[in-house]
């Protein structure tokens, strides 16, 4: 193995896989920063004739699509695999059939052009994404992580090194926004949907809970609110009377907002944060965006947030994160697994 010195000297590039979900991604990203090509070919069309995604359909997609999209990364970025340095690929967490896929193609690519292989958290990718477009920001600092798997709370130390102080009880917030924009008639993907439509919705029109998870100030818990939903619009189909979808939408999503700034001011001020990051599909939410950036500028906190291209699954984020992985040693063999539920911060 190369000392740490001698690879930094130099530029790395890291070619990176992610296919934990729906979407089929490649990229090419230099130093762990300069994104050379990001190539995401989504299948939500295909899974929104089903209301959700369909693991064993995920795979299929996967596996049809991953030797294209890869080409595809390599040819923008200008390289050929000769020149990458080493493979990242996200392994975990998500859907097994779907990681897998991801998996057994970097292990293929890097013990055939004899690269190291990476194996990259799919969460810690998310963060990295941060790392893109905005080069002063490095650790430590807070992080909010809300995507349709995942809402956590994380405090992260160094490149690769993360506490979390909190998470959710239940459901993620995107799964939240995702149900209830189905329960609405939005259909899938709901949260983009619901952000929206909620343009055009009163936010204070119905007063839907927020909930507190007793003696974890930091922990979240969507599924009451999910069921206050539910049973606002069945109690208005049950009294034969019409409900605003847009009122519905804009009053859920405050309610979201609101105990994700909560909690994320909590922890900003009792940890004395001075920088703070959002991550993950929600990240991309309008409404929650401009409420923690004016909650973070009040505490004189500086905030940062990916363009919207990197909050949704992208490859761009498994390759910044894989970079630093990279640099600090990490290299992993050819027994990598996909691990479906795959701990932040474990090996
Ligand atoms: O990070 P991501 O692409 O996949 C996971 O790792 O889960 O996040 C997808 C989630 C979905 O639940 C989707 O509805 C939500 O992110 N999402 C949004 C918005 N865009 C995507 N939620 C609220 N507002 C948005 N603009
Ligand atoms: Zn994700």
């Amino acid at each position: 193995m190369c000392m740490k010195e001698d690879i930094i000297k130099e530029d790395i590039w890291i070619l990176a896989i992610e296919t934990s979900c729906d979407e089929t991604a490649a990229a090419v990203v230099k130093n762990g920063r300069d994104v050379k090509s990001n190539v995401i070919s989504s299948q939500i069309a295909l899974h929104t004739l089903y209301g959700g995604v369909v693991p064993e359909i995920a795979s299929r997609k996967h596996i049809e699509k991953i030797n294209q999209v890869i080409e595809a990364a390599l040819d923008e970025a200008g390289v050929s695999i000769g020149d990458i340095d080493a493979v990242g690929v996200t392994y975990g967490p998500g859907l097994v059939g779907a990681l897998l896929v991801g998996v057994a193609e970097a292990k293929a690519i890097a013990y055939a052009a004899k690269k190291p292989l990476i194996g990259v958290h799919h969460i810690e990718g998310h963060i990295a994404a941060n790392y893109i477009e905005h080069p002063e920001l490095e650790p430590p600092f807070f992080s909010l992580v809300v995507s349709g798997g995942h809402t956590h709370l994380v405090r992260v130390k160094d490149y690769g090194k993360f506490d979390i102080i909190g998470r959710t009880r239940d459901d993620a917030a995107g799964e939240a926004f995702d149900k209830v924009a189905r329960a609405i008639g939005l259909g899938y993907p709901g949260g983009p949907k619901i952000d929206k439509v909620s343009k055009e919705g009163d936010p204070d029109a119905i007063v839907f809970p927020r909930a507190h998870v007793a003696d974890a100030p930091y922990d979240f818990s969507f599924s009451g609110l999910k069921s206050a939903v539910l049973n606002y619009i069945n109690g208005c189909r049950m009294k034969g009377q019409e409900y605003s979808q847009a009122d519905v939408a804009a009053s859920f999503q405050k309610a979201v907002v609101d105990v994700l700034v909560d909690r994320a001011m909590h922890a900003v001020e009792e940890y004395h944060i001075k920088t703070f990051a959002i991550a993950g599909g929600v990240a991309s939410n309008s409404a929650l965006r401009a409420a923690l950036k004016e909650a973070c500028e009040e505490r004189g906190v500086r905030f940062y947030y990916p363009s919207p291209v990197y909050c949704t699954d992208n490859a761009a984020m498994i390759g910044a994160a894989a970079y630093y992985e990279y640099i600090g040693g990490t290299r992993l063999g050819w027994d990598l697994n996909a691990i479906p539920n795959l701990k932040l911060g474990e090996r």
